[in-house]
């Protein structure tokens, strides 16, 4: 095969900034694509047209009039408008009211078709555009059913013979299970269910990430440390054993973040621009953010920021633990995100009972995002687990100090300080627990007193490389080496019918 061959590549998600975002899998379907596209590659993404997405923001145009997709013995009509990502990066939204049309992106009770729905409409929709990809890159649950597909119902359709795909898990936690229905729904009934000696309930429920492992032709997860530690039974959310039995196509390819976009040097919604060089300016942006904040205006208190999404993943059980005591501290801290209401009453309470030193943003909002990037003093992810973590790459980009619980891509990119060595880019812990978590933040808070120390510390984070640049070459020879095993498979499937 000829390796420098540029490639064609289909990129599903179900969620892609600028267009619809809740986490951190939009944030990487927004910027991937185009680290790919600059390697020379034909990078193309498709999502699904939810109400929220104006075309007229957009500027998008159809580019497919309705056309029927195979939908549980019947057919939906779907059309595909088309915008674009960047100047030569195409983004196809797949458009059906009945299933799009709506308030929100997830958490309806129809979610496996509305997916289903959109998966089988990209594929479609490849034949229509006569765009043959070489691979199929789909990420999460709702994109899963897709190597299924490729392997049983299209299985002979000659369009996609040369076809592979590949699958990132981005979060193990959201598998997307269902019953026997969304079978029937997704025309493979005939196959059934799946089975796996070490995992009984695979006979009885349909686990769409579960499938996504078992038929891609190569896998990956967000960082390298995640990769190894979803093989244990702690950490492999009761998928281990699948995952052990793919270790030879599963990879760790930890993600970047746009550096474009996320630049302190010429971010339009920063008080004051700076780089390493011009740290001095920074503090203008930690007395802009107080003051929009609400917290009470002083340069020397030490300011924690954070950006989340508020769900036990993060960490907020062990933090709500022993935050009192932080407060009682010299310490300012600014929370923005959304999750469990419980978290939004535990840091609802908060900044009731500490006006001018507590607040929180329950909401969403990116320009909010970058203000605390650039002014908070330090950044706090004391994740359970961490697929990989965008906001402690952030941070540091804009000179915030993580203080972080050392998995997934957080060890993998935050590095403990030494104070011998000169060597480190935050603050990290192991132990998932509240006095643990406690120690690291009171090292910070001691190392705070020393600026030239703090210097270094932010310079540090300033300075390392958080681009996607490493990790876009990684995913195209991920792409290569998909295409490889999928084209070895169908070759011993090729000698083994013509033995028969
Ligand atoms: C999920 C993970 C997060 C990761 C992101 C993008 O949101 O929880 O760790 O950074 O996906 O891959």
């Amino acid at each position: 095969m000829d390796n420098d061959r540029p490639l064609k590549i289909l990129y599903l998600s179900a969620e892609v900034v600028p267009f619809a975002k809740t986490g951190g899998l939009a944030d990487v379907a927004g910027s991937l694509p185009k680290a790919i596209h600059s390697l020379g590659h034909d990078i193309r993404v498709a999502m699904p047209r939810y109400g929220r997405i104006d075309p007229l923001k957009f500027d998008l145009k159809e580019v497919l009039p309705p056309f029927p997709i195979p939908m549980d013995r019947q057919t939906e009509e779907v059309s595909v408008l088309q915008g674009q990502l960047a100047p030569e990066i195409p983004v196809y939204l797949v458009e059906n009211t009945k299933y799009y049309d709506r308030d929100g992106i997830y958490m309806y009770p129809d979610d496996a078709e509305r997916f289903i729905l959109f998966c089988r409409s990209a594929l479609e929709m490849t034949h229509r555009l006569d765009w043959r990809p070489d691979v199929i890159h789909c990420n999460d649950w709702h994109t899963a059913i897709v190597p299924n597909w490729l392997k049983t119902v299209y299985h002979d359709d000659p369009f996609f013979a040369h076809t592979a795909s590949v699958y990132t898990i981005h979060n193990l936690a959201y598998q997307g299970v269902f019953g026997y229905r969304v079978l029937e729904i997704a025309g493979i009934a005939e196959y059934g269910f799946m089975y796996h000696p070490e995992m009984a309930d695979l006979a009885e429920v349909v686990d769409f990430m579960a499938r996504g492992i078992y038929f891609a032709d190569a896998i990956n997860t967000v960082s390298e440390t995640y990769a190894r530690e979803i093989l244990t039974p702690e950490c492999g959310e009761k998928l281990d054993p699948i995952l052990r039995d793919r270790s030879d196509r599963l990879f760790g390819i930890v993600n970047g973040i746009d550096y474009e976009v996320m630049n302190p040097a010429t971010d339009p919604y920063i008080a004051r621009t700076f780089d390493a060089d011009h740290l001095d300016l920074r503090v203008n942006n930690k007395l802009a953010l107080q003051q929009e904040a609400g917290l009470d205006v002083d340069a020397s208190v030490p300011l924690t920021g954070i950006v989340s999404r508020l769900t036990d993943q993060k960490g907020f059980d062990i933090l709500g633990n022993v935050i009192d005591h932080l407060l009682d501290l010299n310490l300012q801290v600014v929370v923005l995100g959304t999750g469990d209401p419980h978290y939004h009453e535990m840091f609802s309470r908060l900044s009731q009972t500490y006006p001018g030193r507590a607040v929180v943003f329950l909401t969403f909002n990116a320009a909010l995002a970058q203000k605390i990037y650039a002014g908070s003093d330090m950044f706090l992810m004391p994740s359970r687990f961490e697929p990989c973590g965008l906001g402690q790459m952030l941070a540091m980009r804009y000179g915030s100090v993580p203080i972080v619980r050392s998995t997934g891509g957080l060890a993998d990119t935050v590095c403990d300080w030494d104070p011998r060595t000169g060597v480190g880019n935050g603050f990290s812990f192991e132990r998932y627990d509240r006095w643990a978590l406690f120690a690291a933040i009171v090292r910070a808070l001691e190392n705070y007193r020393y600026p030239e120390t703090w210097r270094k510390l932010q310079v540090n984070g300033m300075t390392a490389d958080f681009s996607w640049q490493a990790s876009a070459r990684k995913y195209v020879e991920l792409y290569r080496r998909a295409m490889s095993n999928q084209t070895s498979e169908r070759t011993v499937q090729a000698e083994a019918s013509a033995e028969q």
